[in-house]
């Protein structure tokens, strides 16, 4: 079993979702850790409501990223911890050279949006507020950039008309549930490797041509 990481700086609800798929064998990985920048976050209760241990690991404020001094604790915990795959889950910070090094092709990461389009923050309130027609999600592998690694599978959500943004934000987040656990499975069950940006899967037995 892959033992994974998944950081959480909110309420955790996909975390929550990676946990149910865990325990349902959606995917042949092991959550064994919990890693929060924010001490309040819900995903801390989450954690411990399922016997996962939980870490509050405070990062100082430098545009958006984890600052190199938390950043090496961030990477101590999970090699103290065994972890071999580590998934961002509404993690509000970008991940810098520690981890990126430490976890090559390693990191997962959950987005709003159907990327390229709307990276960074509410990117669910920006696609809204351009008026496109198609949303949805996207899971990612983890680069140096912000919200740009190479995909790894996306869901796409219709815009109702006359929802509001909330509403969209909510609807793309019931997809988020689903995308998150089936991303993993691929990466962790299936046979693949990176071509550039790009991430082919080999066919198993039994998928059509
Ligand atoms: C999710 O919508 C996730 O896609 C987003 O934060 C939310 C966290 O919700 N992540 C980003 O915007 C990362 N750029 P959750 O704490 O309930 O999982």
């Amino acid at each position: 079993m892959t033992r994974i990481a998944v950081f959480a700086s909110g309420r955790g609800s996909n975390f929550e979702a990676l946990v149910a798929a865990e325990r349902a064998g959606v995917f042949p990985g092991e959550i064994v850790l919990l890693l929060s920048d924010q001490p309040n976050a819900g995903a801390l209760e989450i954690a411990a409501a399922h016997d996962i241990e939980g870490r509050v690991i405070e990062t100082a404020k430098r545009r958006g990223r984890i600052d190199p001094d938390s950043e090496a604790l961030y990477v101590e915990a999970c090699r103290g911890a065994g972890v071999e795959w580590i998934c961002l889950a509404g993690f509000m910070r970008i991940i810098g050279q520690p981890l990126l090094s430490a976890f090559t092709d390693r990191i997962v990461n959950i987005h709003p949006s159907l990327l390229p389009s709307f990276p960074g923050l509410d990117a669910q309130r920006q696609a809204w507020e351009y008026g496109v027609r198609v949303s949805g999600c996207t899971v990612h592998l983890v680069d140096a950039g912000m919200d740009t690694g190479p995909i790894i599978l996306q869901q796409a959500v219709s815009v109702m008309e006359g929802e509001s943004a909330g509403q969209l934000a909510s609807r793309i987040l019931a997809q988020e549930h689903k995308a998150y656990p089936e991303a993993l499975r691929r990466v962790l069950t299936g046979a693949w490797h990176r071509e550039g940006r790009r991430i082919n899967f080999q066919k198993t037995e039994g998928e059509s041509a």
